[in-house]
């Protein structure tokens, strides 16, 4: 009798450690946590890979003959935050377009270019400006289109080897309060 107790309860204490087996087998929990890991590593190596088009641009601007249209909305935003110059041309064209409706005094949008290190500055200082919100004569400004509001168009013209050298160079809208949403980096490539 005793023995027969003795023998279920090994087996109870086997069928237990059976049990405990599968239990561990919960290692899905590391296995889990395993790929966890994993996935993370490739995850960043991937962007990384990707790096150079999403992320050098998420919204690059489309070039065609030395020239490129911007749009901009009631929104404070352009359509594209990258603009690369082909280094084949000498002269280089951005368009500005408002797709909105709002008049330029309230809305204004302009397109300044600059170098990304003189951005702060150059918005600030054009800031007491109105209503072009460009200081005059400004001399970091590398280009810049008049302010245009909703319906209305601009562009600007300029030399390309103005930007080869000393970037990193930006494009920004210069209206009070819009430069944070309104940038994009400009290069020549
Ligand atoms: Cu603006």
């Amino acid at each position: 009798m005793t023995r027969h107790l003795f023998a279920i309860s090994a087996l109870a204490l086997a069928l237990t450690a059976c049990g405990q087996s599968p239990a561990p087998a919960e290692a899905p929990a590391d296995a889990s946590t395993m790929p966890a890991p994993a996935p993370s590593e490739p995850t960043p190596a991937e962007p990384a890979a990707a790096k150079p088009t999403p992320a050098a641009s998420s919204k690059p601007a489309v070039v065609a003959d030395c020239a490129t249209t911007i749009e901009s909305n009631d929104a404070i935003q352009y359509n594209a935050d990258a603009i690369t110059v082909p280094a084949s041309c000498s002269q280089f064209t951005i368009n500005l377009k408002h797709m909105g409706k709002l008049a330029v005094t309230v809305m204004g949008h302009n397109l300044v270019v600059s170098k990304e290190s003189d951005m702060a500055a150059v918005a600030s200082d054009g800031a007491g400006a109105a209503p072009e919100f460009v200081k005059a004569d400004d001399v970091r400004i590398v280009a810049h289109t008049k302010m245009i509001g909703g319906g209305e168009s601009a562009s600007v013209t300029f030399d390309v080897a103005k930007i080869k050298d000393g970037g990193p160079f930006m494009f920004f809208c210069s209206f009070p309060g819009h430069m944070a949403l309104m940038k994009g980096s400009i290069q020549v490539q």
